[in-house]
């Protein structure tokens, strides 16, 4: 019998056939057309738990399916219950991708495709650790449950619902997601807190029809013009959101906090290289990474009015709209945030314009303790797997499930990224570090030995 380490070095290719086989079905969540994409990738993710041996499911819900599965049981020992997403973000601006983005392609050791890291690539690492230790020992050293779904880029709508009617069966100790990313090449890190998020679309509608706006502007409230007022008063000239009691809630970055976070090695130059601006900017009296982990922001994410086509045209449209999001932080709550939203829009909103404010998805933002022994156990894993400890950092994208089983279950999460910050991720171009994806998976396998051998 091979090794654990021979097995992953003998079968790493094969690993990256299957995953490339995965990252060429299109099961992008958001748009309905893809739907049977999305049910197929949930059927190949099923028959990779099928192979291992699992008790495995598609489960319909009244979304996209989700996956779940349950390794052997192995009396007394811990159960760690793994979460992931197969769904993908639409691939757009199709123009900018250098190869196709459904159609996996390797250059200088990355892999190129929609999903490759976001979270295809990562979420597959804890599957084929799984392999590894089965086909190796001939069973785990511990209990593992996978929770796949295929809504975690639309607002996980449906996930609550089966948490809630699956309690019993979700039971574990402590919960693994692999879908953040590494604080720098050859720096892994844990991921200690996420934040939230509250989304909306606002809609502002003025005259029935778009008018002639040297015959109409100035005389009739303008939607494009009442938009653009609204907005600016949401954030002032010193970066503080304007909502009324936005802030009341907001856990503050401690002193050590603060000093741990000036510790890490940051290039701040290095980062506005990767984006390509010459400045930075954001809340006045704090880092760029204080702002990028612990602080609430607002951004616009879409605006849409009147004219967008080539030259010029004297036009007062007729209707306005945006799509914006805060992203939050301990202890605000989302459903707070659209309450204290809708008032100031009301507020704000001059006569003459009808305005419609939709709330989408909304989540609270999460800190995991840093001090429990799945943490260290974690760190032995990725010492194990990268060949380096870990750093401790908070990440700005937002997993609404993790504060969702910390509710439900009573379970912490370790968020063990495998990602770059350059990754693209729902960008063009996404990619994922090949190197990073076997050594994922040598961390992954590493953790089921570090947990199993814990007592519970
Ligand atoms: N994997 C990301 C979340 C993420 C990104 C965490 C970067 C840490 C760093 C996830 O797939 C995602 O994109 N989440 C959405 C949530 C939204 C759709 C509710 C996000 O953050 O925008
Ligand atoms: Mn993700
Ligand atoms: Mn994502």
């Amino acid at each position: 019998m091979p090794t654990l380490d021979e097995y992953l070095e003998a079968n790493g290719k094969r690993f990256e056939q299957e995953l490339f086989a995965l990252l060429r079905i299109p099961s992008v969540s958001a748009i309905s057309a893809h739907k049977k994409d999305v049910c197929d990738a949930a059927a190949w993710v099923l028959r990779q738990f099928q192979s291992l041996g699992f008790a495995a499911e598609v489960v319909e819900t009244d979304g996209h399916p989700i996956v779940y599965a349950e390794s052997p049981q192995v009396a007394g020992a811990p159960t760690v219950l793994v979460y992931g997403h197969y769904d993908v973000q639409p691939p757009d601006p199709l123009g900018e991708w250098i190869s196709p983005p459904f159609e996996p392609t390797v250059r200088d050791g990355n892999l190129y495709a929609r999903g490759a890291t976001d979270d295809k690539g990562q979420m597959f690492t804890h599957i084929k650790s799984a392999e590894a230790w089965i086909k190796t020992a001939g069973h785990l050293p511990l209990n593992l449950k996978y929770l796949i779904e295929g809504e975690e880029e639309v607002g996980s709508a449906n996930l609550d619902t089966f948490i809630d009617q699956h309690r019993k069966r979700l039971a574990c100790d402590v919960i693994v997601i692999s879908d953040t990313s590494q604080f720098a090449p050859g720096r892994p890190a844990i991921t200690y807190g996420l934040k939230g998020i509250a989304y909306f679309e606002l809609r502002l509608t003025g005259p029935s029809q778009d008018l002639h706006s040297g015959v109409f502007g100035g005389s009739v409230v303008n939607p494009a013009n009442a938009l653009a007022r609204m907005l600016t008063e949401l954030i002032d000239e010193r970066g503080r959101v304007q909502l009324p009691g936005f802030y009341d809630a907001v856990v503050p970055i401690s002193d050590d906090e603060r000093a741990a976070m000036r510790k890490l090695e940051f290039d701040e130059g290095d980062f506005m290289r990767q984006i390509g601006v010459d400045a930075v900017g954001g809340e006045e009296g704090y880092t760029t990474l204080e702002r990028r982990w612990a602080r609430p922001t607002c951004d616009i994410n879409g605006l849409t009015s009147g004219y967008q086509g080539e030259g010029a045209k004297t036009v007062l449209p007729a209707r306005a709209s945006a799509k914006f999001s805060f992203r939050l932080v301990p202890d605000q709550d989302p459903a707070q945030v659209a309450t204290s939203l809708r008032s100031m829009l009301t507020r704000l909103c001059p006569r003459g314009i009808k305005m419609e404010l939709i709330s989408f998805h909304g989540a609270p933002g999460v800190v995991v303790p840093l001090s429990s022994p799945y943490m260290a156990a974690a760190s032995r894993a990725i010492r194990a797997g990268f060949g380096r400890e870990p750093v401790f950092i908070r990440e700005g994208g937002s997993i609404p499930v993790v504060s969702t089983f910390h509710e439900k279950l009573g379970v912490d999460t370790l968020l063990l990224g495998w990602g770059l910050n350059d990754d693209n991720t729902h960008s063009p171009n996404e990619k994922f570090c090949l190197a990073d994806f076997h050594r994922g998976i040598k961390a992954s396998a590493h953790l089921w030995a570090e947990i199993g051998k814990m007592t519970r």
